[in-house]
């Protein structure tokens, strides 16, 4: 049994339009998931669904089966214990999640106190236990959140997603608006706990380059919908899904000074989800879309050992190299005027 299993997940916002639409996912024991797409595309509502942490009014179909328990139609007796002991949240923007008035030691106790029913002297141990996991003293229980800079309150929200040893760890953009050196250090620390624990992790950026290296798989998202899923280095190195492709397109390679001289972006904007086009949501910004595309809007189907992406050229004999051929986003492309810009930047050898 997966550890997460997540089937043709929807959510509508009350008064909006469907923000994740027919979402399947699966994760296994231990297993890390990245989970990619551009801004609006419904990473953070997916993240939010699968505790039940969306607004009310807030409409969730599908199934979220944790361990085997779909989350969707438990008690919520048991969505609370779940929360904490089952799966936690490291959130987007964690610098805002900490309650100002209240020391640190207490916020990360509160839930062991109440879920794990510990004694006062049990939960104060674990708490300078879990300090000490993600690299602070254990003395910092008793400092208030504006004490500590951006990477420490960071360093906190993971205590505290640790603190009743749950299965999973979902952390949506975790280093967000902190600086390169610090994301670096606190994404090199939630890797090495969840490996150390043997947790399952679903990390959520918009940086594929750092889901790639962080991750066992991708998942990426455009439009509510996950476009292309597999093993972490194949999505990030070579896309099947248009999409994908210039998402990953637009990173560029260490070591590679061609792809730092042609920066490569993806024209257009993402559809607003109350006026999708119809078809595949992508076909107006596809630089290899068919005539069809505006009709047909593909699901996932496989496309190689263990990955699946939703475009009508996957599976198509020759379809897809013939598209690639074409895609200006395809990697290792640079524009025609290119190389003679990048002679010009080097400095010229004595
Ligand atoms: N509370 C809400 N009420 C109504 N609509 C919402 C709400 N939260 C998000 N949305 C809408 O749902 C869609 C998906 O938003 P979501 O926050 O999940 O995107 P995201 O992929 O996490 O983006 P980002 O990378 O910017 O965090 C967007 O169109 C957004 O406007
Ligand atoms: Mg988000």
């Amino acid at each position: 049994m997966s550890l997460l299993d997540v089937r043709n997940l929807t959510v509508t916002y009350a008064g909006g339009a469907a923000a994740v639409r027919g979402v399947d996912l699966r994760l296994e024991a231990g297993q890390k998931l990245g989970l990619a797409g551009e801004s609006g595309c419904g990473k953070s509502t997916l993240a939010l669904a699968l505790l039940r942490l969306l607004p009310s009014g807030a409409r969730i179909t599908g199934e979220v089966l944790l361990d085997g328990e779909d989350v969707l139609t438990m008690k919520w007796g048991r969505v609370r214990a779940v929360r904490w002991a089952g799966a936690s949240v490291v959130f987007q923007g964690a610098m805002h999640s900490l309650n100002a008035v209240h020391r640190i030691g207490d916020q990360i106790a509160e839930p062991i106190l109440l879920h794990k029913k510990a004694t006062a002297a049990g939960a104060k141990r674990k708490t300078g236990e879990l300090l000490e996991q993600v690299g602070l003293p254990a003395a910092r229980a008793d400092a208030y959140p504006h004490e500590l800079s951006g990477g420490q309150r960071q360093r906190v929200m993971i205590a505290m997603a640790l603190a009743c040893d749950p299965q999973l760890i979902i952390a949506d953009e975790p280093t967000t608006a902190l600086d390169v050196m610090i994301q670096a250090q606190i994404l090199r620390l939630i890797e090495q706990l969840v490996s150390d624990q043997d947790l399952g992790l679903i990390m959520i950026s918009h940086d594929l380059a750092v889901l790639a290296d962080t991750c066992d798989r991708l998942a990426v998202m455009y439009a509510g919908r996950v476009v292309e899923e597999g093993p972490a280095a194949q999505v990030y190195e070579d896309a099947r899904h248009p999409y994908a492709r210039a998402l990953s397109a637009a990173f560029p390679r260490i070591g590679d000074p061609a792809s730092r001289f042609a920066p490569q972006g993806l024209a257009g904007d993402p559809p607003d989800p109350a006026a999708l086009p119809s078809g595949c949501t992508f076909h107006p910004r596809c630089p290899v879309a068919l005539e069809s595309c505006g009709e047909e809007d593909p699901a996932l189907r496989e496309a190689g050992a263990e990955r699946r992406a939703a475009c009508v050229l996957v599976g198509l004999p020759g379809a897809e190299s013939r598209a690639a051929a074409r895609d200006p986003q395809a990697r290792g492309e640079r524009p025609a005027e290119e190389p003679e810009a990048l002679e010009e930047a080097r400095p010229s050898t004595p």
